[in-house]
Parts: C-alpha cells; sequence; structure tokens
C-alpha cells in the first residue's frame, strides 16, 4: 500500500516513538493528525512540521486517549478535515507501576477506545472505506519484565485484542488490517524514566539496568521503519512485530486449530 495521499491519525505523538511516526508518515506522503495530551510538546512540534511540511499536511489536536469525547472528537476533526481517515497508530501510553490503574486505562482501554471509534469512520459495513490500525505494544508484550508488571500486562492485552479483532475484522469484511508493533527499549522519555516509575518494584530497577545493558537500545526513528513495514505490506493481519537492535521480525506464536463449530 502507497502512503501517498493517505490520511492518518497518530496517539501521543507530540513526543518520542509517535512523533518519529508521524515524521515517517509525512515523508512518505501522508497527511497527519497528530494527537497528544501534552500540549507544550504539540506546539513545538507543530511549529517544526508546519514548516517542514506545510499546513494542510498536519493537523495538530490536544486528545487525551483516557477520554472518549476527546477521542471522538479528534477522530472527527482529522476525518472531516483530511476527507476521511485511513490508518489509525493507537500509539499513547505510559509506564507507571505506581499509578497502576491509570497505565491500565490509558494503555489497554484507551487503544480499544480509539479503535472503536475508528471503526465508525472507516469499517466498510458502516460506510467507511477501510484501512489499517496499528497498536504500539511493546517487547513487554512478549515476555514477562519482573520490574513492571502491570504495563506488562498492559502489553500483553494490546498483542491480545489485536491479534483478535484482525481475525474478526477478516471474517466480517471491515475492509480494515490490525498489526502491533513490539518495540524493545526506545531512547525517548518514558525509558529513561523508568527508574523512577517502577514503584513498589524499585528495589528490582538493577535487573532493569542488567537487561538494557544485555539488550540494548533503538532510537524511536527504527521503530517508525518497522511501522511503514506494517503499513506498506498488504498480506500482514495480525501480526506482532518485533523491533530491536539491527532486526525486524514477525513473531511465530503457537498455531491452534480454528474453531469450526
Ligand atoms: N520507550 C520504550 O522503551 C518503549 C518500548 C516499547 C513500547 N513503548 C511504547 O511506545 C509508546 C510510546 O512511548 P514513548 O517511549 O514514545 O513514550 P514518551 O513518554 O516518550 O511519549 C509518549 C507520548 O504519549 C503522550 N501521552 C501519554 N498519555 C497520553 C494520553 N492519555 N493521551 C494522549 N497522549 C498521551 C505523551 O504526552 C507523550 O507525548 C507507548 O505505548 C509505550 O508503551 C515504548
Amino acid at each position: 500500500m502507497s502512503l501517498t495521499g493517505k490520511s492518518a491519525v497518530v496517539t501521543g505523538a507530540g513526543l518520542g516513538i509517535g512523533k518519529a511516526m508521524a515524521e515517517i508518515l509525512l515523508l512518505n506522503g501522508a497527511k497527519v493528525a497528530i494527537l497528544d495530551v501534552n500540549k507544550t510538546a504539540l506546539q513545538s512540534l507543530k511549529e517544526s512540521l508546519k514548516k517542514e511540511h506545510g499546513p494542510e499536511k498536519t493537523l495538530f489536536l490536544e486528545c487525551d486517549v483516557d477520554c472518549v469525547f476527546f477521542c471522538q472528537a479528534a477522530f472527527q476533526k482529522a476525518a472531516d478535515t483530511f476527507g476521511g481517515v485511513d490508518i489509525l497508530v493507537n500509539n499513547a501510553g505510559v509506564l507507571d507501576e505506581a499509578a497502576w490503574e491509570k497505565t491500565i486505562s490509558i494503555n489497554i482501554t484507551g487503544v480499544i477506545r480509539g479503535t472503536y471509534v475508528a471503526l465508525e469512520h472507516m469499517n466498510k459495513l458502516s460506510g467507511g472505506r477501510g484501512g489499517v490500525i496499528i497498536n504500539t505494544a511493546s517487547m513487554a508484550g512478549l515476555v514477562p519484565l519482573l520490574f513492571c508488571p502491570v504495563y506488562t500486562a498492559t502489553k500483553h492485552a494490546v498483542i491480545g485484542f489485536t491479534r483478535s479483532i484482525a481475525a474478526a475484522a477478516e471474517l466480517s469484511g471491515y475492509g480494515i488490517r490490525f498489526n502491533a508493533i513490539c518495540p524493545g527499549f526506545v531512547q525517548t522519555d518514558l525509558f529513561s524514566n523508568i527508574p523512577v516509575r517502577i514503584g513498589q518494584y524499585s528495589h528490582l530497577s538493577g535487573q532493569y539496568h542488567q537487561m538494557v545493558a544485555l539488550r540494548g537500545v533503538i532510537n524511536p526513528s527504527e521503530v517508525a521503519e518497522g511501522l511503514l513495514k506494517l503499513l506498506t505490506d498488504e498480506t500482514k493481519n495480525g501480526e506482532a512485530l518485533l523491533v530491536i537492535p539491527h532486526k525486524q521480525e514477525y513473531v511465530a506464536f503457537p498455531e491452534f486449530l480454528p474453531i469450526t463449530e
């Protein structure tokens, strides 16, 4: 699938991985609605991206994915401005083991909410033109991270939701592909703040440092390259792409027999 002329919505795109994702979408010819709860980040990105890509290619919208009204209003604005939406990246996420209920709410409910709001616009069964939805999961969705169990649970949930709705969408004829991207450690604010955000597990921060030394850290732009791969390869649905240093690899999950009755 070519991205030229397509319109995209990226949540949590003011900083970090989401910002790199928005940038790669723009460089490949898409129009992008950049959603974030952080108004300062939105403002500074607005100045640089408008200069680089022209005012008609971007839209900057304050949006907390933890609030359905924000999500509905932002999606509607993106659809009205760009004449529909073809791509959603549910990227906003937090790691805060002390505020664990908030972490669940943003990382799981936020992704499901974003998806359901997008379906109202994109689902071919309700008059949309189909497209692609990519959810930002994590390496933490595939392996246990002992210093952040709640964050780990949320990312496992994102992968489970993505793979299940991908199959449901295909069987039902939504015309939408769903995939998850699973980065390892990425040099962003979320990553830098892990030692102070692991709450009751702070005594295990040594494990975090060891794991970082062993696994390495990538740049947000490397995750954005992975996003491009998932968006452009129309054969991929229900996949999880692991992005770690020097490697992009589709995850091999155990196979189960399809339910026939
Ligand atoms: N950094 C890593 O090591 C890493 C690894 C794997 C997955 N991830 C995932 O990647 C995604 C992006 O993380 P990042 O590292 O770029 O983090 P970040 O903190 O650098 O950036 C996240 C952005 O999301 C925004 N955001 C936070 N809560 C929001 C909300 N409720 N509504 C809207 N926007 C919100 C923030 O304001 C910020 O601009 C997250 O889902 C995270 O779990 C990060």
